[in-house]
């Protein structure tokens, strides 16, 4: 464990410190190919989750003011959940075995919240992209330079989805959704 190499633990490696080609084995690793199937897995449950979260969102607060900025970020998920529906088809990917799961679960915490209306709606939705965000940029560090096209697409949709910035003034919720949202990205990568 003396040099360098040795020493690094598992699963620390910095971005941009590791080029594609030279990604190193570690006991647990994923291989690139198991790790591009887990990663468009995860990321079409998450697009379809954020879809149904919409969808639930605007099955309460149709007629709201705010309705018109929903619909704009629904329409954007519809169009990111198409994405990986393609790349599942090119890369030969399953989806989520708990797609009937994200499907519900999705449209109830829209709903939920938008119940509480809209303030805590988008509370919702703040928690959810920043979860999102930080795990996108995770699998943006993961691929090399020969997944540049899926590493790309990644940036566009972490970019896209951080529309909405806005002090939430729900720390319970927010952090209960976080913990949700990070329970739900374990295991759509998984099952
Ligand atoms: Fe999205």
């Amino acid at each position: 464990m003396s040099d360098s190499e040795s020493s690094r633990p598992a699963g620390s490696a910095e971005p941009g410190t590791l080029a594609a080609n030279s990604r190193p084995s570690l006991p647990g690793d994923l291989s690139p190919a198991e790790l591009v199937e887990r990663i468009i897995r995860v990321d079409h449950a998450g697009e379809f989750g954020a879809r149904r979260i919409y969808e639930g969102q605007l099955a309460v607060l149709k007629n709201h003011p705010d309705a018109a900025i929903i619909r704009h970020m629904h329409e954007q998920e519809l169009a990111h959940l198409q994405a990986f529906e393609k790349l599942m088809v090119q890369r030969r990917v399953r989806p989520s075995a708990l797609h009937p799961i994200w499907n519900i679960a999705g449209f109830a915490l829209g709903a939920a919240t938008a119940l509480m209306g809209a303030k805590a709606a988008m509370a919702c939705t703040v928690a959810v992209e920043e979860v999102i965000d930080e795990h996108y940029q995770q699998q943006q560090a993961q691929l090399g330079t020969d997944e540049a096209p899926l590493k790309a697409t990644i940036e566009r949709f972490r970019t896209e989805e951080r529309g909405a910035e806005e002090a939430t003034g729900y720390p319970l919720l927010t952090s209960a959704i976080k913990a949700g949202s990070r329970l739900a990205i374990w295991l759509a990568e998984r099952v």
